[in-house]
């Protein structure tokens, strides 16, 4: 395994691009397995993710080819499988996104009971009541899930929670299914409403998208279509609290500010100075950071994968900061980490209370999940010192060659074997 060696206290300053995001990537990987003919993904970005959940499809018999310049061709015509290979599937939690397509495609799916970050018990029940509300028949066997329908008609489907990975797993099986779905309490996320955007360039039938009420219109096929997903705006918010965290100026490109505005109230709020173009944000700051109050909320409030990194800058501000996480049970993972680098931070529960600090100092940290990852980068980034960050594959699984891009802009930091 990797590790990761960053010398703090460089500015960052230069130009940035941001990829295409890993949370839409996934789940119209899985969507490809509802189209006859070939689907193209541009510019694909190079994540251990992405390469787990295409394992899984190529385990059901599809053919997946990486093109030269980042295109993914998928080919799913011929998926021989119901049943997703345990290995790859047990790696990652978006693997079970596979079960909607599959339900849809070919009547029957099964897979392992998911893993995937450790941030809480991440149950599946509403993806399993979507399911059945679609008129499959669902069961738990031996740590694998199985479902079989050899017909979904629509239905209305109420989510208690709105959950990401259910909207998106019911919305895959509702658009080949008959008649109509209305799911309710629907996810409105940005990489949501980019796999509806894809499943209707493909053909399917669905209104609502980026709203809590989502209706599917199923259809008796999809084509394959090439399709560019949307830029990811957990890179970008991350790329954004590197530039403040150590006083930089770094210009943060192919972004849509319309999904940041969470984030950069609170950068503002925070004293940080952001300038918003069309596709681009560019972020500067001087000094400490003003304390914050910050709840994690479904989208559009502050995403809990900004969480841990905000959590970082917090850690220097002039004064106290409350956080409180309601998506994630478990999502203070960093916490101990971040404390070892001089942050004060008391969690209880849901809430962490940060006391700023002065200044923080490099150490070796482990890296558990992440986004956790993610905040102990920024952390070094701006420490007195060398930091040493161990467990780097969490980090690889969401940013692409983080320490180049890093590097472009001044930051002394260097990958070796650990
Ligand atoms: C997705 C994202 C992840 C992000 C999360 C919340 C992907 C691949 N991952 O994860 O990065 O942190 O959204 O924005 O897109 N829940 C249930 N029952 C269910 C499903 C979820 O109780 O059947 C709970 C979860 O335990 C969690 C909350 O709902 O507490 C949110 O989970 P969910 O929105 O489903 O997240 P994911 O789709 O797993």
């Amino acid at each position: 395994m990797d590790k990761l060696i960053i010398r703090g206290g460089t500015p960052l300053r230069g130009d940035v691009t941001v990829n295409a995001a890993k949370n839409a990537t996934l789940p119209i990987i899985a969507a490809s397995l509802l189209a006859e003919g070939p689907t193209v993904l541009a510019d694909t970005p190079k994540l251990q993710d992405v390469t787990t959940v295409c394992s899984v499809i190529e385990g059901l018999g599809a053919e997946v080819t990486h093109g030269p310049n980042g295109d993914l061709t998928i080919e799913a015509d011929r998926i021989r499988s119901h049943e997703a290979p345990f290995q790859p599937a047990r790696q990652i939690r978006a693997s079970f996104l596979v079960m909607g397509p599959l339900l849809a495609r070919l009547g029957r799916a099964k897979m392992a009971l998911p893993g995937g970050c450790a941030i809480g018990t991440r149950p599946i029940d509403l993806h399993i009541r979507g399911f059945a509300a679609l008129g499959a028949q669902v069961a738990l066997v031996h740590g694998y899930v199985e479902a079989r329908a050899p017909r979904l008609v629509g239905n209305r489907v109420y989510l208690d929670y709105p959950s990401v990975g259910a909207t998106e797993n019911v919305m895959m099986a509702a658009a080949l299914a008959d008649g109509t779905t209305i799911i309710e309490n629907a996810a409105e996320e940005p990489e949501v409403a980019d796999l509806a955007h894809f499943i209707n360039a493909m053909g399917g039938k669905i209104t609502g998208i980026g709203t809590r009420v989502l209706v599917i219109q199923g259809v008796k096929r999809l084509k394959g279509v090439s399709y560019r997903v949307v830029s990811d705006r957990i890179e970008a918010g991350t790329l954004m609290v590197a530039a403040a965290i150590t006083g930089g100026d770094v210009t943060v490109r192919k972004v849509k500010p319309a999904y940041l505005k969470a984030v950069v109230a609170k950068l503002r709020e925070a004293g940080v100075q952001i300038e918003e173009g069309r596709d681009r944000i560019r972020v500067s700051c001087n000094g400490r950071p003003r304390p914050v109050n910050i709840k994690t909320l479904p989208y559009p409030g502050f995403p809990t994968d900004m969480q841990p990194q905000i959590m970082a800058f917090l850690s220097c501000a002039q004064g106290t900061s409350v956080v409180i996480e309601t998506v994630f049970e478990n999502r203070f993972m960093h916490v101990p980490e971040l404390n070892r680098m001089g942050a004060q931070i008391s969690t209880q529960g849901s809430v962490a209370v940060i006391r700023g600090v002065e200044k923080l100092w490099g150490t070796s940290v482990r890296v558990t999940d992440l986004r956790a990852g993610a905040s102990l980068i920024l952390a070094a980034l701006a420490a007195e010192g060398t930091s040493e960050l161990y467990g780097v594959k969490h980090i690889d699984r969401g940013y692409v060659n983080i320490e180049s891009r890093l590097a472009e802009m001044g930051a002394d930091i260097r990958r070796e074997a650990e």
